[in-house]
């Protein structure tokens, strides 16, 4: 049996941070956004367990670690332990998703190899065991099965749908570089020692995903880990420059960096912005969300 699964991308339309609670991780309120990059996790039948992943050239590869350690064999051994099962398989994974780029990609991983396992063990996994499964692997595994466009609250793994009306049209730039998401939230501490306890709702974004209202949504993104990311890249403050003047209606950084996302108001806007920040950055990439959580594309 052989069963390919694929799991979106995250960006941050908001994220809002608190200040680090006693287990270390920081309170969140996040507007999450699936888009259509992915990465592609086959799972075959085997006796023993080999995980194996391609990344593009241009990705940071060091940062995705082997050996045992990366979040795939972790998801393996939740799941099976969760049902009494051995480990078996054989895993291959296809990066598109930035390595270390603030977007999520070893999460989308993890829920891919979840959602792959459950079948090829036929484990028959319920709902919310996957999502509590999910929870335990990182913050952002349960948005990554569930997808769309979703608040994230708690450390950012209890996730709810919003209303969104809109087709939202994006221009990824990530960076060859990637930056230590932990590293980020530590520069946040010293940035920001007077966080709140619970971050506020972001109430005018929700409402302009639920108008569909671009001009609206651009006002809106904001990102509490930008200053820290600037910080550390300062490159990451021209490059946003480079897109709002290129075309675009708003750029951030997602996540915790180094990716920078760009908000266009139609396809050919993101188009014509891409074109221009080519002359300049070797990866520009165009998409749009949101999208679907992690799902079986092939199952033979
Ligand atoms: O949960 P996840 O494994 O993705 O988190 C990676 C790291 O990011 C954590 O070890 C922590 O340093 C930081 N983090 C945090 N607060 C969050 C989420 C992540 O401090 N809500």
């Amino acid at each position: 049996m052989s069963i390919t699964v694929r799991a979106p991308a995250k960006i941050n339309l908001h994220l809002g941070v608190g200040a680090p609670r006693e287990d270390g991780f920081h309170p969140l309120t996040s507007v999450y956004q699936a888009v259509g990059v992915y990465d592609d996790l086959t799972v075959v039948d085997a006796d023993g367990w080999l995980v194996d992943v391609a990344v593009s050239d241009w990705m940071d590869r060091s940062h995705v670690p082997l050996a045992g350690d990366n979040i795939v064999d972790r998801a393996a051994a939740l799941l099976a332990a969760h049902h009494g099962l051995a480990v078996s398989g054989d895993v291959h994974i296809e990066k598109a998703i930035p390595v270390a780029g603030g977007m999520a990609g070893g999460s989308a991983d993890a829920a891919a190899a979840l959602v792959g396992l459950d079948r090829l063990w036929g484990a028959n996994t319920s709902d919310d065991d996957m999502l509590a499964l999910a929870a335990q692997l990182g913050s952002d595994v349960p948005f990554a099965l569930v997808g769309g466009t979703a608040l994230g609250t708690g450390r950012g793994e209890l996730v709810e749908p919003v209303a969104d009306a809109g087709t939202w049209w994006w221009v990824l730039v990530p960076s060859p570089i990637g930056l230590s998401t932990p590293e980020i939230y530590r520069h946040f501490d010293r940035l920001f020692p007077d966080a709140p306890a619970v971050p506020p709702m972001p109430e005018p974004l929700l409402a302009a995903l639920a108008a569909g209202d671009p001009h609206a949504l651009a006002a809106a993104l904001h990102n509490d880990l930008q200053p820290a990311a600037l910080d550390l890249r300062p490159d990451l403050e021209r490059l946003i420059a480079a897109g709002e003047s290129a075309g675009a209606l708003r750029g951030v950084v997602t996540g915790s960096g180094p990716t920078c996302v760009f908000l266009c108001e139609s396809s050919d806007q993101a188009r014509a912005t891409a074109a221009e920040l080519r002359e300049a950055h070797d990866v520009v990439l165009v998409t749009n969300g949101a999208v679907a959580g992690a799902h079986t594309v092939t199952y033979v």
